[in-house]
C-alpha cells in the first residue's frame, strides 16, 4: 500500500486503478466513487492492521469499458500497471503509471467520434490578452493563436473542447463560471510555472527539436506560447513522452476567416438544429457524404471557419468544379478512399505506444489505398488537387512493406495473444514456434501410443493450468496402469497421471510458448516504434486526403442536389438568382421548396425589411442567404441557379426572443445582449440577419428599438452592413421613405376568402397586414375564438396606435456621434399638445442667462405642481 500511497499522491486529481493480478483496484474515496459511477460492489480489505479499506475492482479485460463510463462521467483515470510479472519471494510488484486518460486526452475509438475533433485547449490570460492553444491528441493536431481577452467564453464555447487547461490561479478564480458555462468539459489545471513564457518557449523547442519557432510562424507570440508549453507539458505528463505524433505547431490565423459566432452557427444550423439538437437538418447533415473520418472532420471545421481570401476560395472552388465536371474520375477517386481509414488516429495510437497489430495492418491497407487515388489525381488541374498530389502523397512503399512483411494479414488484436509476426521473418521465432507445435503434435500422438501399449481405449492426454499435461485414465481401468505412470489428482471417476517424458516434453512446449510471446511482443514494439517514426510522411498523407476527399465530396453534393459555382469577388453585393435552402429544401418533396431571388448592396439596397405573416417563409430566407454566402466562402457549390457574393468578413445572426432559459438570462436581455454586439462589432463587409427582433418585449418597446437598430445600422459609418430584417411589425416599412438605402420586401400570400395560402415567394414591397389571425385559423383555433380575435383587432385600429411622426435620422449627423438606440422615432404622444411643450421649442437657449432658466425651470416646476 506504500506504493499505491505514492502514486495516488502524484495524481490526487485522478481516480488511480491500480494493477493487482486480473484486476485494476480502487481504493478509499476512489472506490467509493468508482463503485457508485460503475455499478461494482464496495468490498473492504483488512490490511493487516485494525482499518479497513474500502476497496472496488475491476477485470482487467473489461478495462476499455469501465474507463470509457468514468471518461464519459468527467472523471480522470490514472493507469497503474504491473512492470513485471508477480515472483516467488519477491514481495512488491514493480509498477508505473503508463497512462493519465481524461476527456481531452483519450485515444480510444469507444469514446471518440470519428466525425468530430476531441479538443483539449489550454488557455493563458495575461492582461487584455489571451493566449491559446488547441490540440487534438488523437489526431496529433496542435494549434496556437492569440485574442482579446474578452472573448473568451465566445471561443471556448465555439470550439466546444472536451477539456480545458489553465494556471492554477485563473482555475480558482474562474471554477464556478466554468462550470456554468461549459456543462460537461473539465477543467483542469496545472501549476503555473508550466505556463511561464521562457519554459514553455523551451519545452516546445525541445520537443520539436528546432532553434526557434520561426518555421512553424510563432516566434512572435507570447501569450500563445505559454498556453502552448501549458499544454504540451500536460499531454507528456499523461502520456508518459509518448507524443511524438505531436509534430508541429500551427499559428492560427484567426483574420484570415470569416467569424461566426456561436449564436450564429447556431441560428444558422450548421452542425446541429437548434429544436432538438439533432444533426439531420443542418448544413453539415446535407453535405457530410464524406467518405473518410479525417475527411469529415475537415468538412467540419471547414463549415465552422469559412475563408475571406478570394485566391483561396477560388482554388478550392476550382477543384470542385473539376471534380463536379468529371463524374467518372470522380467516382473513382471516392472509390479509392472509401478504403481509406483513421489514418491520422491510427498514427497517433501507433505513436502513443497504445496500437495493436490489427491497427497497424489498418494503416498498412490505407496507406495502399492511397496509391490508387494518387494515380487517379493525375487527371486533374486544379491547383489544391495537383498539390496534394505531388507534395501530400509521398511513396510509402517502404513503409507498407515493413508492416506488411512484418505482420500476418489479418492478425489478432491482442498483444498478448501472439501469432501476429509474419512466418519467416524471425528465425528464431520460427524455431520457437516448431518447438512449441511440433510438442503438440507430439502431445497428441503421445495419446494414441499409450492407448495401444496399456489397451486403455478411453485413456486421453489433456491440459491443465495447475498441472500442466497429464494422461487421465477412468477408474473402472486402473488395474491395467503401468507402473511408469506416476499418479498426480484423484477424480470422481478416474485418475490422473503424469510421466518424465511427458513432463521433459511440457517444459519444451511451455518454454518455447512463453518466449516465442515474449519474442512476439519485442518484435511487435519494435516496430511499432519504427512505424511511427514515418509520423510526418504519414500525416502529410492524411491531410491530403482529407483535403480531396472534402473537396469530392462538395462536388458530389452540388451535382446530386445541383448546386452552381458561385462567383466570389470583394464587392460588397450579394446576388442569388433562385436561390434555395439547402437544408429545408432535402426535407420538402422534391419541387416544392420555392427558390427566390435577392439582391442586397452596401451601396444601394443596403437593408432589406422583410415583412409577412408568420410561417411565410422569412426565417427561411434570412437563413438560406446567410448559408449561400458562408458555402460560397467555404468553397462550395450553391444552391442556386447563379450566385455573386461580395466577401463577407462575419455573419451575425440574431433571432429574437431565442431561449437561453439555462443561463438564467431573460430572454429579452440575451436579445439585446446580441443586439449590441453586433452594433459594435459589424463592419460594412459583415452580413447582419436580424429575425423578429424586440420580439421579447412589449410591442411599443420592441417596435422603438427595431426601428433604432435599423437607423442605426444604416447611419453610423464605420458599420452599415448589409442586413436581412425580418419583422413582424409592418410599422417599420415606412422607414423605406425615410432612410435611402432600406427596401422593403415581403414574402407573398395569397388571400381567399377568408383564409391565406403561403406562396414563399420573396416581392418588392412591404406587407401592411400581419394575418395573425389567418394563421390562427389555419392552425385550427376554434370559429368562436377567431371572430371575437377580429372583433378586438376592429377596435384596436379604430384608435391610432401606430407610430406617426417622421423620426430625425439627419440629427445624427448634425450631433456628430450617435448613442446606442438614439434617436428612437418619436412616437406620438398627446402631451405633444401641452403649451409648455411648445414654449420650450421656442426658448432660445444661447441668449438666455442662467438666472433666467432658472427662472424659467421654477416657473414650470411649480405650474406643473399645481
Ligand atoms: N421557399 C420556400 N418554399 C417552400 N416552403 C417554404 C419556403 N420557405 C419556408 N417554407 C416552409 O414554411 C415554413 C415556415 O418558414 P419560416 O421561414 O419559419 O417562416 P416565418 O419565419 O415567416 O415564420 C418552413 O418550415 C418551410 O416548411
Ligand atoms: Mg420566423
Amino acid at each position: 500500500m506504500e506504493q499505491y500511497a505514492r502514486f495516488k499522491e502524484q495524481h490526487p486529481d485522478a481516480i488511480l486503478l491500480f494493477r493487482m493480478g486480473d484486476f485494476y483496484e480502487t481504493f478509499y474515496d476512489d472506490a467509493v466513487v468508482a463503485s457508485q459511477l460503475l455499478g461494482l460492489t464496495l468490498t473492504s480489505r483488512n490490511n493487516g492492521r485494525a482499518d479497513r479499506i474500502p476497496l472496488a475492482g475491476v477485470p482487467h479485460h473489461a478495462l476499455d469499458t469501465y474507463l470509457a463510463r468514468l471518461i464519459r462521467a468527467g472523471k480522470k483515470v490514472a493507469i497503474c500497471e504491473q512492470m513485471e510479472p508477480p515472483q516467488k519471494g519477491k514481495k512488491v510488484v514493480r509498477r508505473e503509471v503508463v497512462q493519465v486518460v481524461s476527456p481531452g486526452t483519450v485515444m480510444s475509438d469507444d469514446l471518440l467520434d470519428q466525425k468530430r475533433n476531441n479538443y483539449l485547449v489550454g488557455i493563458f490570460v495575461s492582461g487584455d490578452q489571451l493566449g491559446m492553444a488547441t490540440a487534438d491528441l488523437s489526431t496529433g493536431m496542435f494549434r496556437a493563436s492569440e485574442r482579446a481577452a474578452d472573448d473568451l467564453w465566445e471561443i471556448l464555447e465555439r470550439v466546444a473542447p472536451a477539456e480545458v487547461l489553465a494556471p492554477k490561479a485563473w482555475v480558482n478564480d474562474n471554477e464556478a463560471e466554468f462550470a456554468a458555462r461549459m456543462p460537461g468539459a473539465l477543467l483542469t489545471h496545472i501549476e503555473d510555472w508550466h505556463f511561464g513564457q521562457h519554459y514553455a518557449y523551451d519545452a516546445l523547442r525541445e520537443h520539436f527539436k528546432v532553434a526557434s519557432l520561426k518555421g512553424f510562424g510563432c516566434d512572435d507570440l507570447t501569450v500563445g506560447i505559454c498556453a502552448a508549453g501549458g499544454v504540451l507539458c500536460y499531454l507528456r505528463e499523461n502520456q508518459k513522452g509518448a507524443v511524438s505524433h505531436i509534430t508541429r505547431l500551427a499559428r492560427e490565423h484567426t483574420e484570415s476567416m470569416m467569424e461566426l459566432d456561436l449564436v450564429t452557427q447556431r441560428n444558422l444550423e450548421l452542425v446541429t438544429t437548434i429544436q432538438e439538437g439533432r444533426r439531420e437538418g443542418t448544413l453539415f447533415g446535407v453535405l457530410d457524404q464524406t467518405c473518410t473520418p479525417q475527411g469529415a472532420r475537415t468538412l467540419r471545421t471547414w463549415l465552422s471557419q469559412p475563408l475571406v481570401d478570394v485566391g483561396r476560395i477560388d482554388a478550392r472552388l476550382d477543384a470542385v468544379q473539376e471534380f463536379v465536371e468529371s463524374a467518372a474520375h470522380r467516382d473513382e477517386a471516392r472509390e479509392a478512399l472509401r478504403h481509406i481509414g483513421d489514418m491520422e488516429r491510427l498514427m497517433s495510437r501507433i505513436c502513443c505506444n497504445r496500437a495493436n497489430p490489427r491497427e497497424l495492418v489498418a494503416l498498412q491497407r490505407s496507406l495502399e489505398a492511397v496509391v490508387p487515388l494518387r494515380e487517379t489525381l493525375r487527371e486533374f488541374r486544379a491547383d489544391l488537387l495537383v498539390r496534394a498530389r505531388d507534395q501530400g502523397m509521398p511513396d510509402l512503399t517502404e513503409l507498407i512493406d515493413l508492416i506488411a512483411h512484418t505482420l500476418e494479414d489479418d492478425p489478432p488484436a491482442q498483444i498478448s495473444d501472439g501469432g501476429y509476426i509474419r512466418t519467416g521473418y524471425h528465425k528464431e521465432l520460427d524455431e520457437l514456434r516448431e518447438i512449441a507445435s511440433g510438442g503438440r503434435d507430439w502431445v497428441a500422438n503421445l495419446q494414441a501410443e499409450e492407448r495401444e501399449k496399456t489397451g486403455i481405449a478411453s485413456l486421453k492426454v489433456g491440459y491443465n493450468k495447475a498441472f500442466g499435461y497429464y494422461i487421465e485414465v477412468t477408474k473402472a481401468n486402473q488395474d491395467k496402469v503401468p507402473a511408469y505412470f506416476v499418479r498426480k489428482q484423484t477424480l470422481v471417476n478416474a485418475e490422473r497421471y503424469i510421466t518424465p517424458e511427458l513432463k521433459d516434453w511440457e517444459a519444451k512446449i511451455l518454454g518455447a510458448d512463453e518466449r516465442a510471446r515474449d519474442l512476439e511482443r519485442d518484435l511487435f514494439a519494435a516496430l511499432r516504434e519504427e512505424v511511427a517514426g514515418w509520423v510526418e510522411p504519414v500525416q502529410r498523407t492524411a491531410l491530403s486526403v482529407a483535403t480531396v476527399d472534402v473537396l469530392s465530396t462538395l462536388a458530389e453534393v452540388a451535382f446530386s442536389n445541383d448546386y452552381v459555382r458561385p462567383q466570389v469577388d470583394n464587392s460588397v453585393r450579394i446576388d442569388v438568382k433562385d436561390g434555395r435552402h439547402p437544408a429545408v429544401e432535402q426535407l420538402l418533396p422534391g419541387g416544392q421548396f420555392v427558390p427566390n431571388d435577392l439582391t442586397i448592396d452596401g451601396e444601394k439596397d443596403q437593408i432589406l425589411l422583410i415583412t409577412g405573416p408568420n410561417m411565410s417563409g422569412k426565417s427561411t430566407i434570412l437563413r438560406q442567404t446567410g448559408l449561400i454566402a458562408l458555402l460560397a466562402q467555404v468553397g462550395s457549390f450553391v444552391p442556386a441557379r447563379e450566385a455573386r457574393i461580395g466577401v463577407v468578413d462575419r455573419i451575425f445572426t440574431r433571432v429574437g426572443a431565442s431561449d437561453n432559459l439555462a443561463r438564467g438570462e431573460s430572454t429579452f436581455l440575451v436579445e439585446m445582449n446580441e443586439a449590441a454586439n453586433i452594433l459594435n462589432n459589424a463592419t460594412p463587409k459583415s452580413l447582419v440577419l436580424l429575425d423578429e427582433i424586440g420580439r421579447g418585449t412589449s410591442t411599443f418597446d420592441g417596435l422603438s428599438i427595431a426601428w433604432a437598430m435599423t437607423e442605426y445600422l444604416h447611419n453610423a459609418e464605420q458599420i452599415q452592413p448589409r442586413t436581412l430584417f425580418a419583422t413582424h411589425y409592418h410599422e417599420l416599412t415606412e422607414l423605406e421613405d425615410l432612410l435611402p438605402r432600406v427596401v422593403n420586401y415581403s414574402v407573398a400570400v395569397r388571400e381567399a376568402g377568408d383564409t391565406i395560402a403561403f406562396l414563399h415567394k420573396l416581392v418588392p414591397g412591404g406587407c401592411d397586414h400581419s394575418y395573425g389571425i389567418e394563421v390562427a385559423r389555419l392552425a385550427g383555433m376554434p370559429a368562436e375564438m377567431i371572430a371575437r380575435a377580429k372583433e378586438i383587432l376592429n377596435r384596436l385600429e379604430q384608435n391610432d396606435l401606430s407610430v406617426g411622426s417622421k423620426p430625425q435620422p439627419d440629427r445624427v449627423k448634425e450631433n456628430g456621434q450617435m448613442a446606442l438606440f438614439a434617436p428612437v422615432a418619436e412616437v406620438k404622444v398627446e402631451r405633444e399638445d401641452h403649451p409648455m411643450l411648445s414654449e420650450l421649442r421656442d426658448l432660445d437657449i444661447a441668449r438666455l442667462t442662467p438666472v433666467e432658466a432658472l427662472v424659467k425651470l421654477d416657473a414650470w416646476k411649480r405650474a406643473l405642481e399645481e
